[in-house]
């Protein structure tokens, strides 16, 4: 194997040069495009910034007003792809449901597959864009049973991803400015991460000039896992189990710490960030004001604030330098809003889809890129003869 150096979990690899997303772990600084996160969430709005991660810069009041017109005509899926969530049985898992929606999305949109042509790529990136709110809610939707809506034109993207998920025909969505804001930042705190293992998954899977659907239904695969975008579902699950077992933080704490018990603080932790996590941060600033009107939220939030304050207090996370990130509080906003715990991270999805597509589009336009084949330490068995099955 020559030369091949050994690095699981690419701890130490760059697996590519990328212009898109900033990130100072020690620090806790993100940026996107050099733009500080924080900025972002309390400023732009969230197709501003997939505008700006997808195409470099800042929009202008038209650009801007052209993309949302662009993205808005394309959030009505072919009627037949109905047809594909009545299938799925009640309870199956959205970000499954999910998954299988964008790869059928492909299949409806023959016409734009071809990842070396410019303007199918960009019809591709809107009608992804486009669909996902749709995508998302149907998923939600065919797994409590419930009927479907059509997105309305004069709707906003959040506003129309919100009525889709939780209108019905017999009770009309009613729109909360406030709920909008919020999920508007959210979404801004989701849209990229660099190379984190659903971005990674999709830079991988574009590199061997698969189509771009293919590429962002690996993506959400990627991140269904608890320990990347799942995390989200499991730390609510940890809560609301903490609190049936009547568990206190400093026991919870030391089963934690106790490697053998395979517990871990979830929504604690991250590959990069040795600080704060700045989205963490922003969320936890907004958390208070978000739950204010759910007692039974109000107590899970006790809860994670005084894991949080046990936690950073303890020698174990300090050593280890173990922080709140992304996921360690959104749950306990989507759930305050009226969200199932299996659905939260299809709301991750919807907000890092820009980021995902700004990287496979990155990708794509680097003439040096190459098809990603990482090598192997072989550990295995040297060469021995064939036994027949008899004489085993
Ligand atoms: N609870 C308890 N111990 C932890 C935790 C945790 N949440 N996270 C890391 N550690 C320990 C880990 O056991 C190791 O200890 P030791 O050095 O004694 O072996 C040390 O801290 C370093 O951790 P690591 O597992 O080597 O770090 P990693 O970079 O490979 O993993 C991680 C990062 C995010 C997968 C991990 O911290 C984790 O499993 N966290 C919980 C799941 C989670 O919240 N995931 C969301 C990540 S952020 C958003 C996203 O990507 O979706």
């Amino acid at each position: 194997t020559g030369n091949v150096t050994l690095d699981p979990g690419f701890v130490n690899t760059a697996s590519c040069s990328s212009a898109i997303t900033f990130i100072d772990g020690n620090a806790g600084v993100l940026q996107y495009r050099g733009y500080p996160i924080e900025q972002l969430a309390s400023q732009a709005t969230f197709l501003e910034t997939s505008y700006l991660l997808i195409y470099g810069q800042l929009p202008t009041a038209d650009e801007l007003a052209d993309f949302e017109h662009k993205v808005s005509d394309r959030m009505l899926l072919d009627e037949r792809m109905r047809e594909l969530y009545r299938m799925f049985p009640r309870g199956a898992h959205p970000m499954q449901v999910l998954s299988a929606g964008i790869m059928a999305l492909g299949a409806f949109n023959r016409d734009n597959l071809d990842p070396h042509d410019d303007a199918q790529v960009e019809e591709a990136t809107l009608r992804l864009i486009g669909s996902m709110p749709t995508l998302a809610a149907y998923a939600y939707k065919s797994s409590v049973g419930e009927p479907f809506m059509y997105p309305q034109k004069k709707l906003s993207y959040v506003e129309n991803y919100l009525r889709l998920s939780f209108g019905t025909p017999v009770a009309e969505y009613e729109i909360d400015p406030a709920v909008v804001k919020a999920f508007e930042t959210l979404f801004i705190l989701h849209a990229d991460h660099e190379q984190n293992c659903s971005t990674a998954t999709v830079r991988m899977v574009g590199s061997s000039d698969a189509n771009i659907y293919a590429s962002m239904s690996a993506g959400v695969n990627a991140l269904s896992g608890p320990l990347h975008g799942g995390a989200n579902q499991a730390v609510l699950e940890m809560l609301v189990k903490l609190r049936e077992d009547g568990l206190d933080a400093k026991t919870f704490m030391n089963q934690v710490k106790d490697k053998k018990s395979g517990v871990k603080l979830m929504g604690f932790g991250h590959r990069v960030y040795k600080n704060y996590d700045p989205r963490a941060r922003i969320i936890k600033s907004h958390v208070d004001e978000l739950l204010r009107n759910s007692s039974k939220s109000n107590a899970l939030l006790d809860l994670a604030l005084e894991l949080e304050d046990t936690a950073l207090s303890d020698e174990y996370f300090i050593e280890r330098k173990l922080y709140p990130n992304v996921d360690f509080y959104t749950g306990l906003i989507y759930e305050a809003m009226g969200f199932p715990a299996n659905y939260f991270t299809a709301l991750f999805a919807l907000g890092r889809l820009p980021g995902w597509i700004a990287q496979w589009r990155e990708e794509h336009a680097d003439p040096k890129r190459k098809i990603g084949r990482p090598r192997q330490i072989y550990i295995g068995e040297t060469e021995r003869d064939y036994v027949p099955i008899t004489e085993r």
